[in-house]
C-alpha cells in the first residue's frame, strides 16, 4: 500500500516520453491504436480473465467485464459499425450515460480507426445539434431514452446516416435511419481486423465550450495514449492491484483520458457507477468496490463535505490509498478536509480538454500544498506570462497566464474546422491554456482564475455565447448577457441578465419558463440558477455588452475605472 516513492527530482531528471513508449513496447512508426491496447494487448499480457470494468447503476443492476469481455465486445461493435459501411476517419458520436456500451463501444469506434466523438448525455437537441453538425458526424450510438433527442434534429443534419440504439426492445418501431444493436446478443466477435492507425490518426474529437463562437471540437490522436498511460501510473499511481474509480463522466475529456483509455492501457480494474450523486451512495460504492484510487472533481468534495463527517464514518473506507482532483481550483479546505475523514489528502490535477492529459499536478511523495495545484509533470515546460508583455514571469507569486511549451505527446492537433481558434491559443511558440496563475518559490502552480468569460460551474465549462444565444431564442427575450455567479457547491453557476420584448413583463412564472427552455435546449448545466431582469445592457463604444462590468458585480468586486473596460472589449 505504499506509494512510489520516486522523488519528483529523479521523475525529471533525464525524463523523455519514450519512457512510455518502451514500456507500452511502441516504436515510432508503428502502429498505434488506442482500443488495441486497452483490450487486446491486456489479454496478450495474460490478464484475460481479469476484471476489467465493474458496473452498477441505480436500479442496483450489475454487470461485469473481464479484459477478454471487453475484447470481444469492443471486436462486436467494430465489426457492427463497419458492417454499417462506417469507416475510418469517420466520426462517430456516443451519445449515452456511463453505461457499459459507452466505455466499451468508444474502443470498438477507435478500433476501426473512426474517430470517437463523446458527448454528454444531458445535452439537449440543440446542444446536440451544433455539435454534430459541426463534426459531420456520420452515426450515433444512443440509448432509448435520448433518441428522440436525434429525431428532433436529424433532419437538418444530412451527414448524419445512422443511429445506434443499443437498448431496442422492440416496443415501439425504430424509425427513419435507427438500427437496434445490442452487446448482449452473442458472445461478441473473436477476432477483428483492426485498423492500422498510426502516431497521428485521429481518435477522439471532445468539444469544448469557447468565449465567442460555437463549441469547438478538440481534435486528438492516437499517440495521446503515451502521455495518458505515463500520467496516470505516475500521478494516479496506478498500479496492476488497483481498484479504481473515476467519477467523471465520458462525456468530458477526464472521463474518457482517464476513465477509459489510461485505467484499460494500464490493465487495472475500474469501477463505474451510473447513478446520481449522494454522499452515502458514494461512500457505499467505494466501500463495495474496495476502490483504492479515486480520481474525482472539487464540486463532489464539497458535496462531500456538506453531508458531514458522520456520514463518512457509518462506511468502510480504509481500501482508499490515492486521491485525486481535478476540473476546479481545489480549495484548501476540501484538502484538509480529507486529510481528516480519510487520512489522505486530494492530489489536486491541473488541465483542459486541449492538454489531453494533466500538466501540472501533485505527484504521489511530494509535499502537497493544499490550495496549489502543484508543480508540471515531469517533461512539461510550464511557466506563467506577463498579461501585458506575454514575457515569462520571473518573481514568484505574480499571477500571469499559464503557458506551456507545445510538443506532449497528448496535446491537441486542431480545433475542428477553426484554424483561425487553433492559431490564437498560441503566443511566442508558448500554449496558452487560458487560466491565471502564479508560480511560487518552490515552483508550485495556484490557480487564480481564468481568463475568459467562460463559465466553471462544478468542473463543467458553458459558454456564455452558447446560453445567450439559446435565451434569444425564446419569445420574450429582447437581450442577454450571461455570466459566472459564486456558488458555495459549484463555485460558479450560470446567472442570466435579460431585456424583455414590449408586450413582455417580469414574473417569477417567465423565470421558470425561461430556465426550463435553456435546460431542454442545450443542458441542466448550461440553465441560469437565476434571471435578473434589466431594462438595458451595459456596452461597449461598439454595441459590445460588458460581462465582465456584470460578473464584477456579482463577485463583489471593485469595478474601478469602466472606460478601461470599454477599450478591453
Ligand atoms: C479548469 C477538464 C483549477 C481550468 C480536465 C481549465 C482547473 C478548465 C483545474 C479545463 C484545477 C481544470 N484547478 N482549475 N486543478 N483543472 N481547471 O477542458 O480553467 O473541461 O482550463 O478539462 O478547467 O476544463 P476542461
Amino acid at each position: 500500500m505504499e506509494h512510489n516513492s520516486t522523488s519528483y527530482q529523479d521523475r525529471i531528471k533525464d525524463f523523455d516520453w519514450s519512457i512510455s513508449e518502451k514500456e507500452l513496447g511502441y516504436k515510432r512508426g508503428d502502429v498505434l491504436n488506442i482500443g488495441w491496447y486497452c483490450s487486446d494487448r491486456i489479454c496478450q499480457m495474460g490478464k484475460a480473465d481479469k476484471l476489467a470494468l465493474v458496473w452498477e447503476n441505480s436500479a442496483g443492476e450489475e454487470r461485469k467485464f473481464t479484459y477478454n469481455d471487453v475484447r470481444r465486445t469492443s471486436n462486436s461493435i467494430g465489426a457492427y459499425l463497419r458492417s454499417l459501411g462506417i469507416k475510418d476517419g469517420d466520426r462517430v458520436c456516443l451519445f449515452m450515460d456511463k453505461i457499459p456500451e459507452l466505455y466499451i463501444g468508444f474502443l470498438g469506434v477507435l478500433k476501426i480507426g473512426a474517430i470517437a466523438q463523446p458527448l454528454f448525455s444531458a445535452f439537449g437537441d440543440e446542444s446536440l445539434f451544433v455539435r454534430l453538425k459541426d463534426a459531420g458526424t456520420r452515426a450515433i450510438i444512443t440509448q432509448r431514452k435520448h433518441v428522440s433527442k436525434v429525431r428532433k434534429i436529424l433532419a437538418q443534419l444530412p451527414s448524419l446516416e445512422r443511429i445506434i440504439v443499443v437498448d431496442h426492445d422492440g416496443k415501439k418501431p425504430l424509425q427513419e435511419k435507427e438500427v437496434a444493436f445490442s452487446i448482449y446478443d452473442g458472445k461478441g466477435v473473436e477476432s477483428l481486423d483492426i485498423f492500422p492507425t498510426t502516431a497521428e490518426s485521429p481518435s477522439v474529437l471532445h468539444y469544448t465550450s469557447g468565449t465567442t463562437g460555437q463549441p469547438k471540437g478538440v481534435k486528438h490522436v492516437h499517440y495521446s495514449l503515451i502521455s495518458q498511460y505515463l500520467t496516470a501510473k505516475w500521478v494516479l499511481d496506478l498500479k496492476d492491484s488497483d481498484i479504481y474509480w473515476c467519477t467523471a463522466d465520458p462525456g468530458w475529456v477526464t472521463g474518457t483520458s482517464y476513465g477509459i483509455i489510461a485505467p484499460f492501457a494500464l490493465g487495472v480494474t475500474q469501477c463505474v457507477q451510473d447513478v446520481g450523486f449522494s454522499a452515502e451512495g458514494w461512500y457505499k460504492f467505494i466501500e463495495k468496490c474496495k476502490v483504492t484510487v479515486w480520481y474525482s472533481a472539487p464540486t463532489a468534495i464539497r458535496s462531500l463535505m456538506k453531508a458531514g463527517d458522520e456520514a463518512v464514518k457509518k462506511y468502510n473506507m480504509s481500501s482508499l490509498r490515492h486521491l485525486c482532483s481535478v476540473g476546479e481550483p481545489l480549495n484548501s479546505e476540501a484538502v484538509i478536509w480529507s486529510e481528516r475523514v480519510f487520512g489522505l489528502p486530494f492530489h489536486d490535477t491541473y488541465w483542459q480538454t486541449e492538454t489531453g492529459s494533466i500538466m501540472i499536478t501533485n505527484l504521489p511523495g511530494m509535499k502537497v500544498k493544499p490550495g496549489s495545484m502543484g508543480r508540471a509533470f515531469p517533461g512539461i515546460t510550464a511557466t506563467v506570462l506577463d498579461i501585458h508583455t506575454s514575457e515569462p514571469i520571473t518573481s514568484p507569486g505574480k499571477v500571469g497566464l499559464i503557458a506551456i511549451k507545445p510538443g506532449w505527446p497528448s496535446m491537441m492537433r486542431a480545433y475542428w474546422n477553426n484554424e483561425h481558434a487553433y492559431k490564437g491559443k498560441f503566443k511566442n511558440n508558448w500554449y496558452l491554456p487560458g487560466d491565471r496563475s502564479s508560480i511560487d518559490s518552490d515552483g508550485y502552480f495556484w490557480f487564480a482564475g481564468r481568463d475568459d468569460d467562460i463559465i466553471n460551474t462544478g468542473g463543467h465549462l458553458v459558454s456564455p455565447f452558447e446560453v445567450e444565444s439559446a435565451l434569444l431564442e425564446h419569445e420574450s427575450v429582447a437581450e442577454s448577457a450571461v455570466v459566472a455567479k459564486p456558488d458555495q457547491i459549484n463555485m460558479e453557476v450560470v446567472k442570466a441578465f435579460v431585456s424583455l420584448k414590449p408586450g413582455f413583463n417580469p414574473s417569477g412564472d417567465l423565470e421558470l419558463e425561461i430556465m426550463n427552455f435553456i435546460r431542454k435546449k442545450l443542458s441542466p448545466l448550461a440553465m441560469p440558477q437565476e434571471i435578473e431582469y434589466v431594462k438595458s445592457l451595459p456596452k461597449t463604444r461598439s454595441g459590445k455588452i460588458m460581462r465582465r462590468l456584470l460578473r464584477a458585480k456579482e463577485w463583489g468586486q471593485e469595478i474601478g475605472d469602466t472606460s478601461t473596460l470599454e477599450d478591453d472589449e
